[in-house]
Protein backbone atom coordinates (compact mmCIF):
# COMPACT_ATOMS: atom_id res chain seq x y z
CA UNK A 1 0.00 0.00 0.00
CA UNK A 2 1.59 3.08 -1.27
CA UNK A 3 0.23 6.51 -0.01
CA UNK A 4 0.19 7.87 -3.58
CA UNK A 5 -2.55 5.87 -5.99
CA UNK A 6 -0.10 6.67 -9.79
CA UNK A 7 2.96 4.55 -7.46
CA UNK A 8 0.54 1.70 -6.98
CA UNK A 9 -0.47 1.65 -10.55
CA UNK A 10 3.48 2.24 -11.25
CA UNK A 11 4.50 -0.63 -8.86
CA UNK A 12 2.11 -3.11 -10.58
CA UNK A 13 3.20 -2.14 -14.23
CA UNK A 14 6.48 -2.67 -12.96
CA UNK A 15 6.62 -5.72 -11.23
CA UNK A 16 3.76 -7.76 -11.48
CA UNK A 17 3.27 -10.10 -14.11
CA UNK A 18 -0.90 -9.94 -15.25
CA UNK A 19 -2.05 -7.12 -13.34
CA UNK A 20 -5.26 -5.90 -13.95
CA UNK A 21 -6.93 -3.03 -11.98
CA UNK A 22 -9.44 -3.25 -9.57
CA UNK A 23 -10.34 0.04 -8.04
CA UNK A 24 -10.16 3.54 -9.51
CA UNK A 25 -13.31 5.20 -7.19
CA UNK A 26 -12.31 8.19 -6.12
CA UNK A 27 -8.67 8.20 -8.46
CA UNK A 28 -7.74 5.46 -5.29
CA UNK A 29 -6.11 3.01 -7.49
CA UNK A 30 -5.68 -0.93 -6.83
CA UNK A 31 -3.89 -3.48 -9.07
CA UNK A 32 -3.63 -7.03 -8.66
CA UNK A 33 -1.56 -9.65 -10.03
CA UNK A 34 1.07 -12.08 -9.38
CA UNK A 35 4.62 -11.66 -8.22
CA UNK A 36 6.85 -15.27 -8.63
CA UNK A 37 3.61 -16.99 -8.67
CA UNK A 38 2.05 -15.42 -5.71
CA UNK A 39 -1.11 -13.30 -5.64
CA UNK A 40 -0.66 -9.75 -4.54
CA UNK A 41 -2.97 -6.39 -4.52
CA UNK A 42 -1.05 -3.08 -4.84
CA UNK A 43 -3.51 -0.59 -3.68
CA UNK A 44 -3.16 3.00 -2.99
CA UNK A 45 -3.87 4.77 0.85
CA UNK A 46 -4.18 8.66 0.24
CA UNK A 47 -2.71 10.04 2.95
CA UNK A 48 -3.21 10.37 6.95
CA UNK A 49 -4.76 7.30 8.84
CA UNK A 50 -8.49 8.15 7.79
CA UNK A 51 -7.46 7.39 4.18
CA UNK A 52 -5.60 4.49 5.11
CA UNK A 53 -8.03 3.07 7.38
CA UNK A 54 -10.84 2.83 4.74
CA UNK A 55 -8.64 0.58 2.38
CA UNK A 56 -6.88 -1.39 4.88
CA UNK A 57 -10.20 -2.56 6.36
CA UNK A 58 -11.69 -2.94 3.06
CA UNK A 59 -8.98 -4.75 1.90
CA UNK A 60 -9.06 -7.10 4.97
CA UNK A 61 -12.44 -7.23 5.51
CA UNK A 62 -13.85 -7.52 2.28
CA UNK A 63 -11.28 -8.87 0.49
CA UNK A 64 -9.60 -11.63 3.02
CA UNK A 65 -5.92 -9.47 2.64
CA UNK A 66 -3.74 -11.36 5.14
CA UNK A 67 -0.90 -9.28 4.68
CA UNK A 68 -0.54 -5.34 4.13
CA UNK A 69 2.37 -3.77 3.62
CA UNK A 70 2.78 0.21 3.77
CA UNK A 71 5.54 1.29 1.31
CA UNK A 72 6.09 4.75 1.13
CA UNK A 73 7.86 8.38 2.36
CA UNK A 74 9.13 9.44 5.48
CA UNK A 75 10.96 12.34 7.14
CA UNK A 76 14.08 11.14 9.15
CA UNK A 77 14.53 12.28 12.53
CA UNK A 78 18.19 11.03 13.31
CA UNK A 79 21.40 12.71 12.05
CA UNK A 80 22.56 9.29 11.30
CA UNK A 81 20.16 8.51 8.87
CA UNK A 82 20.64 9.82 5.16
CA UNK A 83 18.48 10.97 2.60
CA UNK A 84 17.04 7.83 0.40
CA UNK A 85 17.58 5.08 3.12
CA UNK A 86 14.75 2.98 4.03
CA UNK A 87 13.25 2.87 7.70
CA UNK A 88 11.67 -0.32 8.78
CA UNK A 89 9.31 0.36 11.52
CA UNK A 90 8.94 -1.66 14.13
CA UNK A 91 6.37 0.13 16.24
CA UNK A 92 5.07 3.88 15.79
CA UNK A 93 4.29 6.27 18.17
CA UNK A 94 1.18 8.47 17.52
CA UNK A 95 -0.52 11.57 19.32
CA UNK A 96 -4.08 9.78 17.96
CA UNK A 97 -5.41 7.57 15.69
CA UNK A 98 -8.83 6.78 14.21
CA UNK A 99 -8.77 3.86 16.40
CA UNK A 100 -8.32 6.21 19.54
CA UNK A 101 -12.48 6.49 20.02
CA UNK A 102 -12.41 2.50 21.08
CA UNK A 103 -9.22 2.38 23.33
CA UNK A 104 -10.31 5.46 25.38
CA UNK A 105 -7.79 5.69 28.04
CA UNK A 106 -5.81 3.10 26.85
CA UNK A 107 -2.47 3.84 24.75
CA UNK A 108 -1.96 0.54 22.78
CA UNK A 109 1.69 0.12 20.98
CA UNK A 110 1.31 -0.77 17.65
CA UNK A 111 3.35 -3.04 16.33
CA UNK A 112 4.80 -4.92 13.32
CA UNK A 113 4.66 -8.37 12.58
CA UNK A 114 8.12 -9.81 13.32
CA UNK A 115 8.28 -12.44 10.84
CA UNK A 116 7.45 -9.76 8.38
CA UNK A 117 10.04 -7.25 9.79
CA UNK A 118 12.89 -10.22 9.58
CA UNK A 119 12.39 -11.31 5.89
CA UNK A 120 12.30 -7.20 4.94
CA UNK A 121 15.50 -6.73 7.05
CA UNK A 122 16.69 -9.83 5.59
CA UNK A 123 15.97 -8.39 1.74
CA UNK A 124 17.48 -4.68 2.38
CA UNK A 125 20.79 -6.07 3.78
CA UNK A 126 20.95 -8.90 0.31
CA UNK A 127 20.37 -5.79 -1.63
CA UNK A 128 22.98 -3.84 0.36
CA UNK A 129 20.15 -1.06 0.86
CA UNK A 130 20.97 0.84 3.98
CA UNK A 131 18.31 0.53 6.92
CA UNK A 132 17.25 1.11 10.15
CA UNK A 133 15.17 -0.49 12.19
CA UNK A 134 13.30 1.11 14.94
CA UNK A 135 10.20 3.18 16.01
CA UNK A 136 8.75 5.88 13.79
CA UNK A 137 5.92 8.30 14.92
CA UNK A 138 2.90 8.59 13.23
CA UNK A 139 1.60 12.61 12.82
CA UNK A 140 -2.11 13.70 11.96
CA UNK A 141 -0.17 16.75 10.37
CA UNK A 142 2.33 17.36 7.72
CA UNK A 143 2.72 21.09 8.32
CA UNK A 144 3.42 20.32 12.41
CA UNK A 145 2.58 24.12 14.45
CA UNK A 146 3.72 22.17 17.27
CA UNK A 147 7.66 21.11 16.90
CA UNK A 148 8.20 20.83 20.87
CA UNK A 149 6.43 17.34 19.89
CA UNK A 150 8.94 16.35 16.74
CA UNK A 151 11.75 17.41 19.32
CA UNK A 152 10.48 14.71 21.81
CA UNK A 153 10.15 12.42 19.40
CA UNK A 154 14.09 12.73 18.38
CA UNK A 155 15.01 12.97 21.48
CA UNK A 156 13.12 9.45 22.26
CA UNK A 157 15.33 8.34 19.41
CA UNK A 158 12.65 7.99 16.91
CA UNK A 159 13.83 7.36 13.24
CA UNK A 160 11.35 8.81 10.81
CA UNK A 161 8.11 10.66 11.21
CA UNK A 162 4.91 9.46 8.24
CA UNK A 163 1.01 9.51 8.53
CA UNK A 164 0.02 5.82 8.21
CA UNK A 165 1.56 2.98 9.75
CA UNK A 166 0.11 3.18 13.63
CA UNK A 167 -3.07 2.53 12.26
CA UNK A 168 -2.30 -0.08 9.79
CA UNK A 169 -0.25 -1.85 12.59
CA UNK A 170 -3.79 -1.31 14.77
CA UNK A 171 -5.74 -2.63 12.34
CA UNK A 172 -3.92 -5.73 11.66
CA UNK A 173 -3.53 -6.53 15.30
CA UNK A 174 -7.50 -6.11 15.47
CA UNK A 175 -8.20 -8.35 12.22
CA UNK A 176 -5.46 -10.75 13.38
CA UNK A 177 -3.23 -10.13 9.88
CA UNK A 178 0.31 -9.08 9.38
CA UNK A 179 1.50 -5.71 8.90
CA UNK A 180 4.50 -3.76 8.26
CA UNK A 181 5.70 -0.57 7.33
CA UNK A 182 8.47 0.43 5.01
CA UNK A 183 9.67 4.11 4.29
CA UNK A 184 12.34 5.52 2.46
CA UNK A 185 13.82 8.77 3.71
CA UNK A 186 12.40 11.55 1.33
CA UNK A 187 13.31 14.53 3.65
CA UNK A 188 15.32 15.08 6.85
CA UNK A 189 13.71 17.45 9.29
CA UNK A 190 16.96 17.86 11.31
CA UNK A 191 19.11 18.87 8.30
CA UNK A 192 16.25 20.44 5.86
CA UNK A 193 16.90 18.49 2.85
CA UNK A 194 14.80 17.03 0.37
CA UNK A 195 15.01 14.09 -2.28
CA UNK A 196 14.92 15.42 -5.72
CA UNK A 197 12.17 14.27 -7.36
CA UNK A 198 14.05 12.55 -9.94
CA UNK A 199 15.39 10.00 -7.06
CA UNK A 200 12.49 8.95 -5.63
CA UNK A 201 11.22 6.41 -8.06
CA UNK A 202 14.51 4.45 -8.18
CA UNK A 203 14.29 4.65 -4.27
CA UNK A 204 10.49 3.73 -4.44
CA UNK A 205 10.90 0.57 -6.76
CA UNK A 206 13.50 -0.31 -4.17
CA UNK A 207 11.19 -0.28 -0.78
CA UNK A 208 8.44 -2.24 -3.25
CA UNK A 209 11.18 -5.13 -3.69
CA UNK A 210 11.83 -5.19 -0.17
CA UNK A 211 8.26 -5.28 0.72
CA UNK A 212 7.58 -8.25 -2.10
CA UNK A 213 10.49 -10.23 -1.11
CA UNK A 214 9.09 -9.30 2.90
CA UNK A 215 5.72 -11.18 1.66
CA UNK A 216 7.01 -13.96 -0.08
CA UNK A 217 10.85 -15.01 0.84
N1 LIG B 1 6.14 14.56 7.88
C1 LIG B 1 5.09 13.75 7.77
N2 LIG B 1 4.98 12.84 6.83
C2 LIG B 1 5.99 12.73 5.94
C3 LIG B 1 7.12 13.55 6.01
C4 LIG B 1 7.18 14.51 7.04
O1 LIG B 1 8.15 15.26 7.16
N3 LIG B 1 7.92 13.22 4.98
C5 LIG B 1 7.32 12.21 4.31
N4 LIG B 1 6.15 11.91 4.90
Amino acid sequence: MPGDPLRAQWAAETFLEDAICVNRVRGMLGYTGTWRGNRVTIHGSGMGMPSLSIYANELIRDFGAKTLIRIGSCGAMQERIQLRDVIIAMTSTTLSTPSSGIFRELNFAPCADYGLLEAAVSAAKAKGITHHVGGIYSSDVFYDERPDLNEQMVRHGILGVEMEAAELYILAARHGVRALGVMTVSDHLLREEALPSEDREKSFGEMVEIALHAAFP
